[in-house]
């Protein structure tokens, strides 16, 4: 296995909005990040994920930009970026930046000139078209709800936009288009900054003629287009592979098979992308459990050496695993030590998102308005104009609500949770005085010490990061249990996704016996009577070794 840094460091992913404000305007920002580097540092994890930090008038929090080269007013200054960078470089950390490419803000000056007129030079920067029958081009969906065309009355013309209107899509058959971003892409790697998540990379290619899609909200048409290969090919070769840096390509609407497309290294695209597979699943129990193992097998034969997978159960964009796939309740700690445990020691560069080394929940507001996710409010009122209850429609978001995932980091239990000293932009998780960063310091056992525990056991064993993956009682529903071989050492993992006892009884090359158990959930590993079976308590997760 060609062994690269980037296989073998743990990722995490901040939501500067939401991570530390250092100046009480009740917006998280860049000097707030500097001032928990020690805490990072202390977690063990390698690489920083930025979201979004460039200048932005932020309809939707930053995925839409004004300005690539200038950061948000709200965030600091790009002397602030610079100390950010060197400082996390001094300790040894890396920083990836988030690279949204497939559209700009609408007050990107990009935009504004080209809206200005049907004949300005920045025209063709957008996908313009006429309408057809006095309708929109073609049936194509906003991911935001909505059709995905927006009418310009002063020119006469759609926009096409495939997230919200302020975030028009760029046309990346227009050459000019492909060399103001490598230039701006170089400019940041000139920068020393170590890579990329990009934005819904797989979707900046529109298939030509831009048809109708097969249904309005299918994908077929602007997803995982040759166009987009082409231009991630350029990219590469022209660009990244002068750097020694990472990238992440965030791809939805994509199997193993097309998936692969974008990692397998003799294509030149991508590092790794984030598919979606697994956070389709609404939670973890019984016949999902199985399709989650499944997913994992699939990508894993298809993926493994050609190219490398990516492993996440969080980000900003989803729901609170422990709240989704665990029990957020009675066994709020247990489970969310399992996910950990699954998290890191699946074949794959782990993403662990803020908030989620102290088991961060879901959150439930009171009213609509004190949501603010763009996705949520769009999708309420899309249903409630149609008709539906607003008391039910809200019930049903809730859950769904990417603010599950963005409310304030919670670092201690004084007002806002320690985030601000002023009005939280979005409100604090009201468990902040149970959940929080320095509860969780100070309790030996806590999630947050779990965390760092295997993050540091993840690094010094080779198999969890190049050793090979072997799915053992495949078709268990309550119990997940793998090998993980790197040469002639096994690590072998026992998780039970239930909330009650289970024994099982692995089929083993080499008995049970001869595995010593290192690391788990719970304090002792319960010894069985029988050998070769393994009891295990609820969510309770165990890892052995050879
Ligand atoms: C990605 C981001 C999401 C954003 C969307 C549009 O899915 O993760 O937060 O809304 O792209 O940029
Ligand atoms: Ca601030």
């Amino acid at each position: 296995m060609n062994k690269k840094w980037w296989k073998e460091v743990v990722v995490y992913q901040i939501y500067p909005r939401s991570f530390k404000d250092s100046n009480g305007d009740g917006i998280g920002d860049l000097q707030g990040i500097i001032e928990k580097l020690d805490y990072l540092t202390e977690l063990g994890i390698d690489v920083l994920w930025l979201s979004p930090i460039y200048k932005s008038p932020n309809d939707d929090n930053g995925y839409d930009i004004a300005d690539y080269q200038a950061i948000m007013d709200e965030f600091g200054t790009m002397e602030d970026f610079d100390r950010l960078l060197t400082k996390a470089h001094q300790r040894g950390l890396r920083i990836i930046m988030d690279l949204v490419i497939n559209h700009t803000s609408d007050e990107h000056p990009w935009f504004i000139e080209s809206r200005s007129s049907g004949d300005n030079p920045k025209r063709d920067y957008y996908i313009w078209r006429p309408p057809i029958n006095g309708k929109e081009p073609n049936n194509w969906l906003s991911r935001f709800s909505g059709s995905a065309w927006e009418w310009d009355q002063k020119t006469g013309e759609y926009y096409l936009h495939l997230f919200s209107k302020k975030q028009p899509d760029l046309n990346w058959r227009n050459p000019r288009v492909k060399e103001e971003i490598f230039a701006i892409i170089k400019w940041w790697l000139d920068k020393g900054i170590d890579g990329f998540r990009m934005d819904v990379i797989n979707l900046i290619g529109k298939a030509e003629g831009l048809h109708d899609s097969v249904r309005p909200g299918s994908s077929e048409r602007w997803a995982n287009q040759p166009l987009t290969h082409q231009i991630l090919r350029e990219m590469n070769q022209e660009l990244l592979s002068k750097y020694d840096i990472m990238t992440i390509g965030e791809t939805p609407f994509v199997n193993p098979e097309i998936g692969s497309l974008y990692v397998r290294k003799e294509r030149e695209e991508l590092n790794m992308i984030f598919h979606f597979e697994h956070v389709a699943l609404p939670d973890l129990s019984g016949e999902n459990l199985l399709k989650f193992k499944h997913i994992q097998q699939k990508w894993y034969s298809l993926i493994n050496n050609q190219g490398w997978l990516s492993q996440y159960l969080a980000n900003h964009d989803q729901p609170r695993p422990v709240s989704k796939y665990g029990d957020d309740r009675e066994y709020h700690q247990q489970s969310a030590k399992l996910l950990a445990t699954m998290l890191l020691t699946l074949p794959g560069t782990p993403f662990i998102y803020q908030g989620e080394e102290i088991g961060m929940t879901n959150v439930a507001f009171q009213a609509i308005e004190d949501y603010n996710d763009i996705r949520m409010l769009n999708q309420y009122k899309e249903e409630v104009g149609r008709g539906s209850k607003p008391a039910e429609v809200f019930k049903k978001l809730q859950p769904l609500s990417r603010d599950n995932s963005r409310t304030p980091m919670q670092w201690d239990d004084t007002a806002n949770a320690g985030f601000t000293t002023g009005t939280p932009w979005l409100g604090v998780n009201p468990n902040y005085r149970e959940i929080n960063v320095r509860a969780a310091r100070a309790k030996a056992d806590s999630i947050l010490h779990y965390y760092q525990q295997l993050i540091s056991f993840r690094k010094n064993n080779w198999p969890l990061i190049y050793g090979d993956y072997i799915p053992l009682l495949e078709e268990d529903t309550r119990v997940y249990c793998y090998l993980r071989k790197y040469q002639a050492q096994l690590i072998l993992v026992v998780l039970n996704f239930s909330g009650e006892e289970v024994s099982v009884s692995p089929e083993l090359a080499i008995p049970l016996a001869g595995f010593k158990p290192l690391f788990g959930n719970y304090s002792l590993p319960k010894s069985c009577v029988k050998i070769d079976t393994i009891c295990l308590l609820p969510y309770e997760a165990r890892v052995y070794s050879s």
